[in-house]
C-alpha cells in the first residue's frame, strides 16, 4: 500500500484502507513479475517458517553474523558459503538463454490412419506438456533480442513415456550433414581471440555451405525477429516416420502456427528493445500466461504418403528444404495451450533436458543423417550437463519409467527401491513388450545439399519493400567483413539471382567499414 495514512484510530484507518483498496482496484492490483515477490509475501501470511541449515539443523540468530567470531564452527556460514559457491551448473552448450511453460496438448482430430501414438488418439484427450524457447546462438544471460534461429522444444509428458519435439521457428535448417554441427555453431559463436561475435566466421561458413542460405534468408527478411514467442511458429524441419497399429507408414513434418497469429519485429523496433529490455521475450510470455491471456498454438501434421515421398520431385528428407504447404497440406492435430509459468526457474526450466531420441511407439524418429546425429547428442551433452540421472529430475520424469538403470551421479530419486536390477530375470522384474506389427524406421539416401531453387524463389517472392529491408540487414551482417568474403559472397548470389548479385555488390561499394580502431568514447 502507497498511499500514506496520517496516525488516526485503528478502526477508522482500516475502513478507509477498505474504502481504498475497493474504489482503486486498477492501483492496487499487484503486477505478476514486478510484485511477485510481494505476491508471495501475501500469499503466505501468517505462516512462520523456521530457517535451517542443508542438513536441518534450526540456525541460531547469532550464527546469522559472522564479525569477530569463528567461521569454520559456524554452521549457517560454511553452509551457505559452500553452497552458494558451487551453483553453477553447465551451460547449454547451445541455446544457453531460454523460457519455460508448462499446459497441454488436447487432441481436436482422428489420426488414428496415421500414428499409433496414444498421446494423439482419442479427440479431447489431453496431454500435459513443457515447453522452452530460445535464442540459439545465445549465452545464459544473453538478449532475446537477435537476429538468428530461435529453438521451438515441447515434452509431452505421454502414457508411454516422453516424447520430445525440438523444433526451430524456420521450416528448414541450415546443414544437412551433422559433421558441420559444431563449425556451424563454433562460427556464430564468439571468435576465440577477441571474445566477440565475428562477422568474418559467419560469412566466411555462409559461403563455403550455401546451403545454409535458405535459413539465413529467412533471418535477414521480415519475420527474421519474431514479436514474442507468443507469435513464433514452430516446425520439426526433419521429416518423421510414423506408423499406425498395423504397421502401415507414414512420414509428417510437425507445425505449430501461433493462434495470436505470426508476427515480427522491425530492426529499428529491435534495436529500441535490446537497449531498453533484452528479456522482452521471456517478460511477455510470463505476462501473458501470469495475466491469463490465451497462449497456444495450431499443432499441425504435415503429412506425406510412402508413396509420395517415393516419388516426390523434392527431397522429402531434406532439411535444408521447406516443404511446400501447397503441395503437402496440413492436417490439425490439436492446439497447444500454456497456461502455467515455472515456479522455480532452475528447477523448471535450466534442468529441462529434451532429446530427439525420446520417441513414443507410432512416432519413429527421422531417417536423415542430421537426426542420426541428434538422437546421439543430445544424451551426451544432457549425461555430461546433468548427470546419468537426468531424466529423473523432476521436469523430465515421464508419467511411468521401469528399467534396471541404477545408481550413478549426481544420485536423484528412489533408485528403483527393491526391484531387482538385472534383466532379463525370473522374479517378476519389468518386460518388455511384443508389436509383431511394428514397422522399422526406412533408411534412405542422401545426395549433397541443392537448395538454391527455393534460396531463388524465396528472394523472387519478396516485394520491393521487403527486398529493400532485407538488403539492410544483410548488408548490416556482411558489409563489415574482409573482402576476400564480400567477393565471395558477391558470386554466391549472383548465381542465385543477378538482381540480387548486383545489388549486394553496389550497396558493398557504398558501405563504409568503420575505421581502423575507432574509438566511441
Ligand atoms: C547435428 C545437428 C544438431 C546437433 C548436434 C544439436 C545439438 C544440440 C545440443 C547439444 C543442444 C543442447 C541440449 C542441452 O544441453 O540440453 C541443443 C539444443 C537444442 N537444439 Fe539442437 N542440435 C542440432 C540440430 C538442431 C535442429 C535441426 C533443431 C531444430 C529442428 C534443433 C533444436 C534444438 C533446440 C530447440 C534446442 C534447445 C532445447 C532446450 O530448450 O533445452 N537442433 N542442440
Ligand atoms: C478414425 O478414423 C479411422 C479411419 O481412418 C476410422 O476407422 C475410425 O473409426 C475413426 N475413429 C473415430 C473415433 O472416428
Ligand atoms: C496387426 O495388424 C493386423 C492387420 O494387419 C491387425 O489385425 C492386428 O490387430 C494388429 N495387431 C496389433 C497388436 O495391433
Ligand atoms: C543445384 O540444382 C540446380 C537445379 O535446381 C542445378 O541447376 C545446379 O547446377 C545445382 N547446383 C549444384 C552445385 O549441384
Amino acid at each position: 500500500m502507497l498511499v500514506k495514512i496520517p496516525k488516526m484510530n485503528q478502526k477508522l484507518q482500516i475502513f478507509l484502507l477498505l474504502i481504498i483498496s475497493l474504489s482503486c482496484q486498477g492501483y492496487e492490483t499487484l503486477d505478476p513479475i514486478r510484485d511477485q515477490i510481494v505476491l508471495y509475501k501475501k500469499r503466505t501470511e501468517g505462516v512462520c517458517t523456521r530457517l535451517t541449515t542443508s542438513s536441518g539443523a534450526p540456525v541460531e540468530s547469532r550464527d546469522t553474523s559472522t564479525l569477530n567470531e569463528n567461521l569454520m564452527y559456524n554452521p549457517f556460514f560454511m553452509d551457505s558459503l559452500t553452497r552458494f559457491t558451487r551453483e553453477r551448473i553447465q551451460e547449454r552448450v547451445v541455446h544457453g538463454k531460454g523460457s519455460g511453460a508448462f499446459g497441454y496438448l488436447e487432441v481436436t482430430n482422428n489420426l488414428t490412419q496415421f500414428t499409433k501414438a496414444d498421446f494423439l488418439n482419442g479427440i479431447g484427450k489431453k496431454t500435459p506438456v513443457a515447453v522452452r524457447f530460445s535464442p540459439t546462438v545465445v549465452e545464459r544471460g544473453g538478449t532475446d533480442i537477435n537476429r538468428a534461429g530461435r529453438g521451438f522444444a515441447v515434452k509431452f509428458y505421454t502414457q508411454e513415456g516422453n516424447f520430445d519435439f525440438l523444433g526451430f521457428n524456420s521450416p528448414m535448417f541450415a546443414i544437412k550433414d551433422p559433421i558441420l554441427f559444431p563449425t556451424f555453431i563454433h562460427c556464430q559463436h564468439r571468435n576465440p581471440s577477441t571474445g566477440l561475435r565475428d562477422n568474418n566466421m559467419l560469412w566466411d561458413f555462409l559461403t563455403l555451405h550455401p546451403e545454409a542460405l535458405n535459413m539465413f534468408f529467412t533471418m535477414f527478411g521480415d519475420d527474421g525477429i519474431p514479436r514474442g514467442y507468443r507469435h513464433m511458429p514452430g516446425f520439426s524441419i526433419h521429416t518423421y516416420q510414423m506408423q499406425n497399429k498395423e504397421g502401415d507408414i507414414y512420414f509428417a513434418r510437425l507445425h505449430f502456427q501461433p493462434d495470436a497469429g505470426i508476427a515480427s519485429i522491425t530492426t529499428e523496433e529491435a534495436r529500441y528493445l535490446e537497449a531498453t529490455d533484452p528479456d522482452y521475450f521471456s517478460r511477455d510470455l510470463y505476462q501473458a500466461i501470469a495475466c491469463g491471456r490465451q497462449v497456444s498454438w495450431t499443432f499441425s501434421l504435415q503429412i506425406i504418403t510412402l508413396e509420395q515421398a517415393l516419388n516426390s520431385d523434392i527431397d522429402v528428407f531434406d532439411v535444408t528444404l521447406e516443404l511446400p504447404t501447397d503441395k503437402y497440406p496440413l492436417t490439425e492435430v490439436g492446439k497447444l495451450v500454456l497456461n502455467k509459468n515455472p515456479v522455480n526457474q532452475f528447477a523448471d526450466v535450466e534442468q529441462m533436458a529434451f532429446c530427439p531420441c525420446n520417441l513414443v511407439p507410432g512416432i519413429d524418429g527421422a531417417p536423415d543423417k542430421l537426426f542420426e546425429a541428434r538422437t546421439f547428442a543430445y544424451r551426451d551433452t544432457q549425461l555430461y550437463r546433468l548427470g546419468v540421472n537426468v531424466n529423473k529430475i523432476k521436469v523430465n520424469s515421464p508419467i511411468e519409467a521401469n528399467n534396471y538403470n541404477r545408481d550413478g551421479n549426481p544420485p536423484v530419486g528412489d533408485n528403483g527401491e527393491d526391484t531387482p536390477n538385472y534383466y532379463p530375470n525370473s522374479f517378476n522384474g519389468p518386460k518388455a513388450y511384443t508389436d509383431m506389427n511394428r514397422s522399422k524406421l526406412i533408411e534412405i539416401v542422401e545426395k549433397k545439399p541443392n537448395n538454391t531453387a527455393q534460396v531463388r524463389q524465396r528472394y523472387r517472392k519478396m516485394s520491393d519493400g521487403q527486398k529493400e529491408r532485407f538488403m539492410s540487414n544483410l548488408i548490416d551482417s556482411l558489409g563489415p567483413t574482409t573482402p576476400l568474403l564480400r567477393e565471395r559472397a558477391v558470386k554466391l548470389f549472383t548465381q542465385i539471382d543477378r538482381d540480387l548479385g548486383s545489388r549486394v555488390y553496389q550497396a558493398l561499394k557504398e558501405y563504409q567499414r568503420e575505421p581502423a580502431c575507432k574509438m566511441y568514447f
